[in-house]
């Protein structure tokens, strides 16, 4: 038996970021499609005819059709110890976290119970048709140990990092600036670029962390600059006057950050909302990413992700779900609530640009765009298999579809994980 598997289906990837509603160049999309995997790369996709040409006589042929094939989703923000925390009904950001999340935080000191929801939080992920996540973990080397053992158990291409914080929460969740270093360092030389995993260096914001903290995040991402960094800028009103008072230095939020060598590139900072104008072109010159978090925005009233505005300055931006304060594991329930986000200040998404967020999109602002986000022969076979008929209402509404936009719109819409019919990881499905 051949290793190659021939899957079927209606077949879509992107080339480039939409120009506009009418910018059809940026996309490839065959009706009649395939797409040819050999030991977890893909070799080709594009029109059947073309593709089955390419394959052994005797490969797997997985018939999709009239499913739509395209790269598995990216989520460029997200707290795996929150599991458990996700829908505690909070007031805003600074409550949330010391009410809920800290105290649910401190359980992953026990390796036990960070490798069972390290676990349950892949189950999750895949279920909703997302292949790759830039996760936060919890203080605890513990729990960095459960999430990077899991994703390489499942062969997934992971990014993660312990949080670093030593100030502002309870001492189950306080490392010290030493032992973090150590940690994340230990980690480090264990996990990234074992198997799939990746690390970031995670400093989880400047209120939980010292100066003393911030200059050892600035030495680990000098002494691994092919490491990430994630943290949080300028996601509400009470964190950044808080941050103002612990900074007093600092010229803004961003600042903070900027003094300690930690803006890049691969530096990515979940919800920047509040920013000022000098924040924002300090934040394009130096190609660090902006991270939207449209459902945790929502949920705990931090504000509008100002996302025209960022396009113009040319900040990168990356779209996620920032579950446990975000609502939902869904890419396409983030679709819907950020493009709601947008609307209301008139600023209209096009599904296009939806599509291509979650895929290419992310993919570039994790510089990973080479190994993942499209279907190029030779990248990684991390593949999601899409119903827009998942539902009698999505059934319904796609009577009256007739372009591919459309269908595209249905599914962020009234889309969520009913409508992921497989994912496959590395060439592989996934059984959930
Ligand atoms: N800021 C610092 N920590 C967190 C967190 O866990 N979630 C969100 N949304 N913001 C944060
Ligand atoms: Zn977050």
């Amino acid at each position: 038996m051949s290793a190659e598997k021939l899957l079927r289906g209606r077949v879509l990837s992107f080339l480039d970021e939409p120009d506009g509603v009418e910018d059809t160049s940026v996309y490839t999309y065959a009706k009649d499609g395939a797409i040819l995997i050999r030991d977890g790369l893909i070799v080709a996709s594009g029109e059947h005819a073309e593709v089955a040409l390419r394959a052994d006589s005797d490969a797997e042929v997985v018939d999709h059709r009239p499913k739509l094939l395209m790269p598995g989703f990216i989520d460029t923000h997200i707290h795996f110890p929150q599991v458990q925390v996700i829908g505690s009904w909070a007031d805003q950001l600074l409550d949330w976290l010391n009410t809920y999340t800290f105290p649910e935080e401190t359980k992953f000191a026990d390796p036990g119970h960070s490798a069972r929801i390290a676990s349950l939080f892949f189950d999750e992920l895949l279920r909703h048709g997302t292949t790759t996540a830039a996760a936060f973990c919890s203080v605890h080397k513990a729990s960095a140990d459960a999430f990077f053992g899991e994703a390489e158990k499942r062969n997934l291409r992971m990014i993660g990092g312990k949080v670093m914080m030593d100030r502002n929460a309870p001492e189950g969740v306080c490392d010290t600036p030493q032992s973090g270093y150590d940690d994340s360092k230990a980690l480090i030389s264990q996990w990234h670029g074992k198997g799939r995993g990746l690390y970031a260096v995670t400093p989880r914001f400047a209120i939980t962390s010292t100066p003393e903290q911030m200059e050892m995040a600035q030495a680990l991402s000098a002494e691994h600059p092919d490491c990430y960094v994630q943290t949080h800028l300028s996601e509400n009103h009470d964190e950044i006057a808080l941050t103002a008072e612990l900074y007093p230095e600092a010229r803004d939020y961003l600042d903070v950050y900027e003094h300690y060598g930690l803006l890049g590139p691969k530096c990515l900072f979940g919800h920047c909302i509040h920013l000022t104008e000098r924040e924002r072109s300090a934040m394009a010159e130096t190609g660090s990413v902006a991270v939207f978090c449209p459902t945790s925005n929502l949920f705990l009233g931090s504000g509008l992700f100002d996302e025209a505005g960022l396009k113009a300055q040319n900040v990168r931006r990356a779209i996620a779900t920032d579950v446990g304060g975000g609502t939902n594991y869904s890419m396409l329930r983030t679709l819907d609530e950020g493009f709601k986000i947008l609307q209301l200040q008139r600023q209209r998404m096009h599904p296009l640009k939806s599509f291509y967020w979650i895929t290419l999109g992310n993919a570039r602002c994790l510089s990973l765009e080479e190994k993942i986000g499209t279907l190029d022969a030779g990248t990684e076979a991390d593949i999601v298999v899409l119903d827009s008929r998942a539902t009698s209402a999505m059934a319904l509404r796609m009577e009256t579809v007739t372009s591919l936009s459309e269908e595209l719109f249905v599914l962020q819409t009234l889309g969520d994980d009913r409508s992921i019919a497989q994912t496959y990881v590395a060439g592989e499905p996934v059984v959930f």
